[in-house]
């Protein structure tokens, strides 16, 4: 259950077929990319897994989708990620996967994004 988390955007800023990064928030190294598909929200980490460390995928701010629309890319090497399961399904980490974050939307329209500092905290 998330607890409070961290606010990225309002829904409403995600048209369908979108996607944008925000961040780095919390404690997290990388952006987080949300994108709306076929009306469901996904949030991913903004990190090409082609390399152990997490590539920043875009090449210029939220250009985080190939030109037709239909898949995340990594525009490093061209890598397309299927938007709903993260997984590479062309390019040099093929069957491997985008990094889900979890997000919840509040009743009044934000999104937030889970918190990995208070998941540790113990
Ligand atoms: S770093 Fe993403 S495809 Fe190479």
């Amino acid at each position: 259950m998330m607890t409070g988390g961290l606010f990225l955007c309002r829904e409403e800023e995600i048209a369908e077929g979108e996607a944008k990064g925000f961040g780095p928030l919390g404690s997290y190294r990388r952006k987080i990319i949300v994108l709306r598909h076929q009306g469901a929200l996904r949030a991913w980490l903004d990190s090409c897994p082609h390399y152990s460390t997490g590539t920043p995928m875009a090449w210029k701010t939220d250009a985080y989708l190939n030109g037709e629309g239909t898949h995340l890319a990594c525009h490093s090497h061209g890598a397309l990620f299927d938007m709903d399961t993260g997984e590479c399904v062309i390019g040099p980490c093929l069957g491997q996967q985008l990094t889900p974050v979890s997000i919840a939307v509040t009743p009044a329209g934000e999104i937030f994004a889970e918190d990995l500092r208070e998941e540790k905290a113990e």
